[in-house]
């Protein structure tokens, strides 16, 4: 039996698939392997593929204007990002949950040269403790940490202590938070609109998709991680990447299509 948040994880195929109808690299041997490997009942969507390839190439994006070299990424699943980041020097260490982490290593080391760089912690990103295992890895400056398709899976209890954990990381360090997980409910009904199955196929495995654990507006966002000590907030739209998104025409879909989700989907880049 799954614990709760486990009951998450298949979500992390959800997210793989579509990446392989962009120009993302190791995404395609990725999701090949997982889809050998991992059993699920979860129904692919490749029509998540735009806003799933924005999201992507927004955070690397604002990573890059960081100058930090070390990332944290909580929840990273199937993801390539820490591949290709650690062979660009950065120090890079992904946490995700038992099952997760367990068949990310198994993946990488199948699959790619490993890399001194990278590190795959099983950890929940709600445990303060499974931080410390990740700062091993780290040099004592500055860090991004970074997660996308976390918090909306969280209460707002939950989320609180995931900021609680990240706040006091970067106390410690210095850096930011980039982070697309608190887009506001807005972006929940266009994925609807767009995708009218989507919400309720993740409803089939996991209860934790809840539209009251999402954020009102960027009001509400602001009061929220204030009271856990983020003074800052930089507020990116999907939009900005639009031109990058090779998506459209690999699916062959228009490229105005989905103008709506890239209008309400956000990064926020988080400082103390
Ligand atoms: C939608 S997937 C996103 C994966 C990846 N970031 C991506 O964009 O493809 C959600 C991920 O959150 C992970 N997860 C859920 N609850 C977690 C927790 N409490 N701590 C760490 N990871 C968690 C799941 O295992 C899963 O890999």
């Amino acid at each position: 039996m799954l614990d709760s948040y486990e009951s998450v994880s298949p979500t992390a195929i959800l997210t793989s698939y579509p990446r392989i109808f962009t120009d993302i690299p190791y995404e395609k041997e990725i999701y090949d392997w997982v889809s050998k490997n991992c059993d699920s009942e979860i129904e692919l969507n490749k029509l998540l593929a735009p806003e799933i390839e924005a999201r992507y190439k927004l955070i690397n994006k604002l990573i890059e204007k960081q100058n930090i070299k070390q990332i944290l990424e909580l929840a990273a699943g199937y993801t390539s990002r820490g591949l290709i980041y650690s062979k660009k020097g950065y120090k890079y260490v992904e946490m995700d949950l038992e099952e997760v982490s367990n068949n990310k290593k198994k993946l990488i080391n199948e699959l790619f040269e490993i890399n001194d760089n990278l590190h795959v912690v099983s950890g929940n990103a709600l445990n303060n403790e499974d931080y410390t295992k990740c700062e091993e890895y780290f040099d004592n400056k500055e860090l991004v940490i970074i997660n996308e398709g976390l918090l909306r899976y969280l209460t707002f209890e939950e989320k609180r202590k995931v900021g609680e954990n990240i706040y006091n990381i970067l106390k410690k360090y210095g850096g930011v938070w980039i982070t697309c997980d608190v887009t506001p409910k807005k972006y929940l009904q266009k994925q609807n609109d767009q995708n009218p199955t989507l919400n309720n196929n993740i409803n089939n495995i996991t209860s934790r998709n809840d539209l009251n654990d999402r954020f009102e507006n960027e009001e509400h966002i602001r009061s929220f991680i204030k009271k856990i000590g983020f003074n800052n907030i930089e507020i990116h739209k999907f939009y900005e990447v639009k031109d990058e998104l090779k998506s459209f025409e690999m699916l062959g879909i228009d490229k105005d299509s989905c103008d709506d989700l890239l209008e309400n989907g956000i990064v926020a880049i988080l400082k103390i």
